[in-house]
């Protein structure tokens, strides 16, 4: 699909106001994002598992204005409270989409957004807060033009939702979401994301993952920043080609429910994403004490119980716990006994594997 094909025809209907609301997960990478070239182009492709509990709700009102405003309209809430913070990066977003939602300056904007994890827990909601934002817009869009198909709908919103956040093109739907170009994968692009088109075994249904919060609070290294970084990375480019190999050697151990395998792809590609960071110009380290604390024990639970267990990180301190949902038990009885000791607070979020985004009802 080229870009031309999100670049709508004329609308056929006209709309003066009316409300959406999205309820849009986050997803966590097992093969990494990090590098991207212009326009949100990925430097690779990347794998991940869609979330089920972690979530941004967004409510879009919208109203048509008299006539076309020079700037942008819109209003910004963030847990019931008005946000200044976020303009900036919902302007930024404006601007990349408007060529292909030309309706953007036609009307004034009132966007209300809250997040099911705590506040301030360390998890980016820029994949779930864009993706809501994306859907609620491409909403309006379907409203004028009431002929498009479902399946173009949730392409269009994931490719609007990349322009946001690179991630957020893989929050609108699940479970095992695939983005970037890949020879192995024939409808894979680096637009927009799509299903992992391929034969997923049993034990990953309902996989679990556990998110353990060890550094609360804003990331010390933005992700515009960790991207950039890549740039003149001595070892960007093998990096580039790993993520490719690591990609092309899931397919079998997706397909044949390999957790051995699967479980030293995943923990490589966390940490090699933080070896990136350590030996980048300037250099950062993310991980905690307590993240490598917990790291060991994961290792030394696994070795001793044999239970198919592992980590990822993304770009912070936090540790997301993954296993089979039959091991669920267990594991838990082990991180409220082990790893909880390591988390700010004592704070963990339960999650698992989930289906993507959900259009709920707006009360009247
Ligand atoms: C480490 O999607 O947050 O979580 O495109 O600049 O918004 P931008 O970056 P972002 O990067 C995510 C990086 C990661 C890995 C991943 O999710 O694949």
């Amino acid at each position: 699909m080229i870009i031309k094909d999100f670049l709508p025809d004329p609308y056929l209907v006209k709309k003066k106001e009316g409300k959406s609301l999205w309820k849009a997960p986050s997803n966590i990478a097992l093969i990494k994002y990090w590098g991207k070239k212009q326009n949100q182009i990925p430097a690779n492709p990347s794998l991940s598992l869609t979330l089920n509990s972690s979530a941004t709700t967004t409510m879009v009102d919208y109203r048509r204005l008299g006539k076309n405003g020079t700037d942008f309209a819109f209003d910004l809430f963030f847990e019931g409270r008005p946000m200044e913070s976020f303009r900036p990066k919902i302007e930024t977003f404006f601007k990349r989409i408007e060529a292909y939602l030309p309706f953007l300056r036609q009307y004034h904007f009132k966007i209300e957004t809250s997040n099911s994890f705590p506040h301030s827990s360390g998890i980016a909601s820029s994949a779930s807060g864009m993706a809501a934002l994306s859907l609620c817009l491409m909403d309006l869009e379907r409203e004028l033009n009431p002929e498009m198909e479902p399946t173009f709908f949730k392409k269009k919103a994931s490719f609007l939702a990349r322009l946001g956040s690179g991630s957020a093109c893989r929050s609108i739907e699940g479970d095992l979401i695939l983005w970037g170009e890949s020879p192995d994968f024939p409808e894979s692009t680096d637009l927009h994301a799509i299903k992992y088109p391929f034969k997923v075994h049993g034990v990953f249904k309902n996989y679990q993952d556990t998110i353990l919060l060890v550094q609360k609070g804003k990331k010390e290294v933005s992700s515009t920043v960790g991207h950039d970084l890549m740039h003149h990375h001595p070892f960007a480019d093998r990096r580039f080609v790993q993520a490719h190999n690591n990609l092309s050697k899931l397919r079998p151990i997706l397909a044949d429910g390999d957790l051995a395998g699967f479980i030293q792809i995943v923990e490589s590609e966390a940490l090699t994403l933080h070896a990136m960071m350590m030996t980048g110009s300037p250099y950062f380290m993310l991980m905690k004490p307590n993240t490598l604390e917990i790291i060991n024990k994961i290792w030394e639970f696994r070795r001793a119980t044999k239970t198919p267990i592992c980590f990822t990180l993304d770009a912070g301190a936090n540790v997301h716990v993954l296993y089979p949902e039959d091991g669920k038990e267990s594991v838990m009885q082990f991180i409220k006994d082990e790893l909880v000791a390591y988390c700010e607070n004592g704070q963990y979020i339960c999650d698992q594997i989930g289906f993507g985004a959900r259009k709920l009802m707006v009360e009247k």
